[in-house]
């Protein structure tokens, strides 16, 4: 796999090892975003991580005719880095996927490509529809952009190459391992430092909640199950408002239900996502196990709370970074 020392790659190991007896190689450049230590207690007699990076077509040919199956998170996955440094998202997101469907295309390799919403772009708020399998691409940040130019390269390559891949696009994750810049770890240890959460713009914003052992539990299935070429769209019905969200948080803590700032807003803000995930659900039988957002949402607060030593050494260097931009 790629991607493992990130977010959710790294809920990903923890899954396949707790629920299968699954090998795994995770292939990952450790850039800024992912950490050793978020696979540091797993058993090394299972768990492999090459550094090393999925634009280097030697290294990624040599692993996959290596391995059973791919599963590709890799990705520059933040919004806000887009906006200031586009470059790396076309690296990575898309040349890199290149690289990847090169080497199952040589090997014949069964590949299972992780993508996001966001290449829906956004709905309104009050919009009754919800994102399907069926929906056109729409993307609107060099970040969606990026993973929907990947997207199109996979059904490409299944298209003309036979590869036998499919392609999961998920809503916004939460939980364990996620990297300070991201809403929801930014907000928990900005109150366990005392300071103000930082909400854009007007905070209506809705994001469409899935833990991320549920979005590893679909994975898998879809690995299993999944029939080749298809795409899955994964959600967990958790849409709430960026207001709603903080507002949560300060609860939790037993902070004022005010106690926040409204700072610039992201240029190109998308307003709302949300996901229909029927198709996975009927066809594959699959249901999520954090069906009530507020709780998963309390587990997550508390494994922050319980390991600053993995997220204090980030939070400076981001601090700073949304410091600059007045946010
Ligand atoms: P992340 O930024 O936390 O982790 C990305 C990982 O990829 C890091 O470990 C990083 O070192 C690695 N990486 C980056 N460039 C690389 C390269 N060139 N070669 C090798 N490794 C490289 O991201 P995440 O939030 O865990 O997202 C993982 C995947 O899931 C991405 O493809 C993202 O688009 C997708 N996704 C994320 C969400 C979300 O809410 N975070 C939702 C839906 C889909
Ligand atoms: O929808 C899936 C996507 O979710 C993934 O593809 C991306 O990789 C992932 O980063 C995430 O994208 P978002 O841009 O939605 O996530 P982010 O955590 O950056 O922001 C969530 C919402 O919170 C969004 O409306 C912007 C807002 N926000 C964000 C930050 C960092 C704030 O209001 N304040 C903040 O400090």
């Amino acid at each position: 796999m790629t991607g493992g020392a990130g977010f959710i790659g790294s809920n990903f190991v923890h899954h396949l090892i707790r629920t299968t007896d699954t090998e795994v190689t995770v292939l990952d450049k450790l850039t800024y975003a992912a950490s050793r230590e978020s696979l540091a207690d797993l058993p090394t007699d299972r768990v492999d991580l090459v550094v090393g990076d999925i634009v280097d077509g030697t290294l990624v040919d040599k692993l996959v005719s290596e391995h059973d199956a791919v599963v590709h998170f890799a990705a520059e996955s933040h919004n806000d880095n887009s906006l200031t440094e586009p470059g790396p998202f076309i690296q990575t997101n898309i040349v890199g996927t290149f690289q990847i469907l090169e080497a199952c295309r040589r090997h014949d390799t069964r590949l299972h490509h992780i993508s996001t919403d966001e290449v829906y772009g956004d709905l309104e708020l009050d919009d009754p529809q919800r994102f399907t399998e069926a929906t056109s691409y729409n993307p609107s940040s060099p970040y969606s952009a990026a993973k929907a130019g990947s997207d199109h390269l996979v059904r490409a390559w299944v298209r003309s190459f036979g590869v036998p891949a499919t392609i999961s696009n998920c809503s916004n994750n939460y939980g364990p391992w996620q990297h300070v810049e991201k809403f929801i770890p930014r907000q928990i240890t900005n109150v366990i430092d005392g300071d103000r959460p930082k909400v854009y713009g007007t905070g209506a914003n809705v994001r469409d909640w899935i833990h991320a052992e549920d979005h590893s539990s679909a994975v898998w299935l879809i690995l299993q199950e999944g029939r080749i070429g298809e795409t899955y769209l994964i959600g967990a019905d958790g849409e709430r408002n960026n207001l709603e969200v903080v507002g949560r948080i300060l609860e939790h803590f037993g902070r004022g239900a005010d106690d926040f700032d409204l700072v610039t807003d992201r240029a190109g803000h998308d307003l709302r996502y949300a996901i229909d995930s029927t198709k996975l659900r009927t066809e594959l039988g699959w249901a999520p196990t954090f069906d009530r957002f507020e709780e998963g949402l309390a587990r997550t607060i508390e494994w922050y709370q319980a390991h600053e030593q993995w997220w204090r050494p980030h939070k400076e260097a981001t601090e700073a970074f949304y410091a600059a931009k007045g946010q």
